[in-house]
């Protein structure tokens, strides 16, 4: 049987141990602090950043939730973040992405202070990262990382493939194994025979955003597949291609008129060692990572 890599249990642990180092840092007289910018009104941002500022207050950091309104400038947003970075009670800056289309996105998180860079998204932290110095990593590959660990997954030694190479995922997740020793392959949308490749992977991260992509004859059998992809299902049809006959995705689906589904075909999850179910899996490490980041971040500007 694979094993079920259980996201819950493995965030629930990351979120206790900021909140005794939230404690611990109080007992300094220091109180960590993030900032959260959400332009505009996307249903899925508000829900994302919802989440951030509860578990924000759950451990006992400190949040500012600045919500400029869709019509906000390039310019107007580099002088909020200019304004956050001088504000000594904040440690993090967070931009939620998608910003409007008139906003230069790259321009507004590059001008994050690269100390306050809590999304590991600044040039200065991916070159920090890849000169293997220390640095603030993006969260969801840090996730990735903490769950391999913490799962008792041996990564030292073994060939990990990540399919996909985005500078939030694919990229910093490769260099995070990397840092860990791992023999590492990146592949995308231009890799020859990908699943010759990833028939290579005993780590296979998946992080490309097209629902169930990574198929069984793309998997070498006990292989730890690491799924970060999520996809919403909104038909009947795209139900029955990966959940037909799968009683408790049908409730989900019946009630909610949707359910989601990872980059890995659930089929593939049967050959595996072991695996990181969608949901429940890395996607509930990408905040309790936030709040690490925030911490790390409020002690490293104080040389703590
Ligand atoms: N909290 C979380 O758990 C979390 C956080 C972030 C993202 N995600 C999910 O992770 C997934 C990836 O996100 P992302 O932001 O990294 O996406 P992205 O920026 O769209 O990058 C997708 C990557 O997949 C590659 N790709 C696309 N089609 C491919 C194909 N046919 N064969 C091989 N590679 C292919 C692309 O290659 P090219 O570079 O060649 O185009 C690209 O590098 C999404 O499902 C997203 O929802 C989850």
């Amino acid at each position: 049987m694979p094993k079920k890599l259980d996201g819950v249990t493995i965030a629930a642990a990351i979120k206790q141990q900021v909140a005794e180092e939230v404690r611990a840092l109080a007992a300094q007289g220091v109180r960590p602090g993030l900032a959260v910018v959400l332009v505009g009104h996307v249903a899925a941002s508000e829900i994302y950043v919802r989440g951030k500022v509860q578990t924000c207050a759950d451990l006992g950091i400190y949040s500012d939730l600045i919500t400029p309104p869709d019509t906000t400038t390039t310019e107007e947003l580099l002088d909020l973040v200019a304004a956050l970075n001088d504000r000594d009670e904040i440690d993090g800056v967070l931009v939620q992405l998608p910003l409007p289309k008139h906003i230069d996105a790259k321009v507004v998180l590059d001008a994050i202070s690269p100390a306050k860079d809590v999304d590991g998204l600044h040039p200065m932290n991916a070159g920090r990262l890849q000169a293997g110095r220390p640095a603030l990593a993006p969260c969801t590959p840090a996730g990735v990382i903490e769950i391999l660990k913490r799962s008792g997954i041996v990564i030292a030694g073994q060939n990990a493939v990540v399919v996909g190479r985005s500078d939030i995922v694919g990229k910093p997740a490769a260099m995070l194994l990397l840092q860990e020793n791992a023999t590492v392959t990146i592949c995308h949308s231009k890799t020859r025979d990908l699943g010759a490749v990833t028939r290579q992977a005993d780590i296979l991260v998946a992080a490309i955003g097209r629902p169930g992509f990574i198929t069984p004859e793309m998997v070498k059998p006990g292989a730890t597949i690491i799924d970060v992809g999520i996809n919403r299902l909104n038909t009947r049809e795209e139900f029955d291609q990966f959940f037909a006959g799968n009683a408790k995705r049908e409730a989900t689906f019946a009630k909610r008129g949707s359910t989601i589904v990872g980059d890995v075909h659930p089929a593939a999850f049967e050959l595996a060692g072991a695996y990181t179910p969608v949901p429940g899996g890395v996607g509930l490490l990408t905040i309790a990572m936030l709040m690490a980041n925030t911490v790390r971040a409020a002690k490293m500007r104080r040389g703590l």
